[in-house]
């Protein structure tokens, strides 16, 4: 198998990334908790599937509020995942195989339990007191009535210093002060400890937020944010071949060439989330639902293939460890699973941007139906709080948090059919969902026409033919509300995909250029003149 080199400027353009959750990933110490040595364990299985590199969720020291999105130590590796030795030698067994780890990093705020918050909190003379956010005012009376993302309000009043502080998400996430440039050279220092390491990139968490203007009630794209990142990029991404990805809510197309200016002063692609919002009611958030129209996917994808062609980079993706489980989601996971998934993957694959695996889509894993108790995610059990408490129907409230809750993304990895699914031998976390004895990687890769190794041709594919690398885009169908169907060119090589979203039988014209033309790949084993249930396929010519 062929390996991207990794010391190159822009290498990211032809690789797949695979998003990896630690806590569910695998465990080796029957903790029930993965761990960084369950990785190590796994690396063969990523070398395998072919990725050339692996989104690390959290991993460094963290009291676990928010699952490591509440970082109390930039620099030291969480006792529930391993050791420091633990990290090196993942990032050097993953060197060896091609894989390079990308560190997920939580820059827009820290742990209340950061030294820098604990020493915030002795005074308002305290040189880290001027890392966080603070207002003046009595303890009745908040400095605006902002609400956090987790719920309640962003502020909360800390009798130590008889002050508020702000805080985006849960209220033991203080957000940090981009204001202060010593607090931002004390997080390019921690970088720089990761880039020495060896490490081959980063993800920045919700870094949209980071130029915010908590008076005025701005959370994204603040005023400052632009020339943040290109200091951030100047003096902790020297090295042009780090790859950098920003998670960034708030993005539109002209925001994402900023961010992902091929000119290298900010980042290296944007991670933006305008397709996955689109079957939410307009003005409200993730729990109130609509249907998906197809035509409004096509129409946004394909603005985004157009506008960011040859002027930014997008990150392709349906799913991760904050969204539901996509072939549950816009796919049929009863009898159309394997089908379904592959044609989504393919409908992904096929674009130009850089494609993400969030583990065990690779599997077609699919959304778990939990009672409330069994809930770990906090943004979940704070919205059933508040929603039960506003008097809205529990039936309901349910039923949004089956199809939407985080814990979708966050039930263990299924590897085998026998006891806990292979994933520990301890009492696990997390449920694991039930349907392991049948989806799981085990018998995945015993299977020629799995979803596993459909992803794994997928990924071969982007590798072989440049088209899927920098061809144009061009929509067809617009209105079509069935069919998604869409070609590539470069002036030599040519791509037809075609997606069917449905579970009927439809027919497709396919254009006279593309008779006669090579299948690269298809979900379905026997030929036809129809398009079947959730059947892709991608044909290719070249001149
Ligand atoms: C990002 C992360 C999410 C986390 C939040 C706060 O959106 O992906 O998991 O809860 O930021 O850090």
């Amino acid at each position: 198998m062929k390996y991207l080199d990794k010391s190159k400027r822009g290498w990211w353009e032809k690789a797949v990334f695979y998003e990896l959750y630690p806590k569910s990933f695998q465990d080796s110490n029957g903790d029930g908790v993965g761990d960084i040595r369950g990785i190590i364990h796994r690396l063969d299985y990523l070398q395998e599937l072919g990725v050339d590199a692996i989104w690390l969720c959290p991993v460094c020291a963290s009291p676990q509020v928010d699952n490591g999105y509440d970082i109390s130590d930039y620099c030291a590796i969480d006792p529930m995942f391993g050791t420091m030795a633990d990290m090196e030698e993942l990032i050097a067994e993953g060197r060896k195989r091609g894989i390079g780890i990308i560190m997920d990093l939580v820059l827009n705020h820290c742990s209340d339990q950061h030294f820098w918050f604990r020493e915030a909190l002795k005074g308002k003379d305290n040189p880290y007191h001027d890392f966080f956010i603070w207002r003046d005012g009595g303890p009745d009376c908040p400095p605006n009535q902002m609400r956090a993302t987790f719920g309640g309000l962003a502020w909360t009043w800390a009798p130590e210093v008889g002050q508020w502080y702000f805080h985006q998400f849960a209220e033991e996430q203080p957000d940090l002060n981009w204001d202060n440039p010593a607090m931002r050279q004390e997080l390019y220092r921690s970088i720089r400890f990761w880039v020495d390491k060896g490490v081959a990139g980063f993800r920045l968490d919700v870094i949209d937020q980071i130029g915010k203007d908590a008076d005025l009630e701005i959370t994204n794209n603040g005023p400052r944010l632009h020339e943040y990142l290109r200091e951030l990029s100047a003096e902790a991404f020297r090295e042009d071949w780090l790859v950098s990805v920003g998670e960034a809510w708030g993005a539109d197309i002209e925001r994402a060439k900023l961010y992902s200016n091929p000119d290298g002063s900010e980042l290296s692609m944007v991670f933006q989330f305008q397709h996955i919002c689109l079957d939410q009611e307009p003005g409200k958030d993730k729990w109130d639902m609509i249907p998906l129209e197809l035509p409004k996917l096509k129409a946004c994808l394909a603005d985004w293939q157009r506008q960011l062609h040859g002027k930014g980079w997008n990150s392709l993706f349906f799913n991760n460890h904050d969204l539901p489980r996509i072939v549950s989601r816009w796919g049929n996971d009863r009898e159309y699973r394997v089908e379904s998934a592959k044609m989504l993957a393919t409908m992904l694959h096929g674009m130009e941007g850089t494609p993400y695996i969030y583990q065990g889509e690779e599997l077609g894993m699919t959304n778990i139906c939990l009672p409330i108790e069994a809930h770990v995610d906090l943004e979940t059990l704070n919205m059933y709080g508040e929603r039960i408490a506003q008097g809205y129907d529990p039936g309901e409230v349910m039923a949004s948090i089956h199809a939407r809750s985080r814990d979708n993304a966050r039930t263990p990895i299924q590897w085998t059919a026998g006891k806990n699914t292979g994933f520990t031998t301890g009492d696990p976390w997390m449920p694991i969902n039930p349907n392991y004895t049948r989806i799981n990687a085990e018998a995945a890769l015993a299977d020629p026409d799995s979803v596993f190794h459909y992803y794994r041709k997928l990924i071969q594919l982007r590798k072989t033919y440049d088209v899927f690398h920098k061809g144009s885009f061009t929509l067809l169908c617009p209105e079509d509300e069935k069919i998604f169907a869409y070609t590539r060119d470069t002036e030599e090589e040519h791509i037809l995909v075609i997606c069917n979203f449905t579970d009927e039988t439809l027919t497709f014209d396919v254009p006279g250029n593309f008779w006669g033309s090579e299948m690269l790949i298809n979900n379905y084993v026997e030929d036809s003149h129809k398009l079947r249930p959730y059947e892709s396929v991608i044909l290719y010519y070249h001149d």
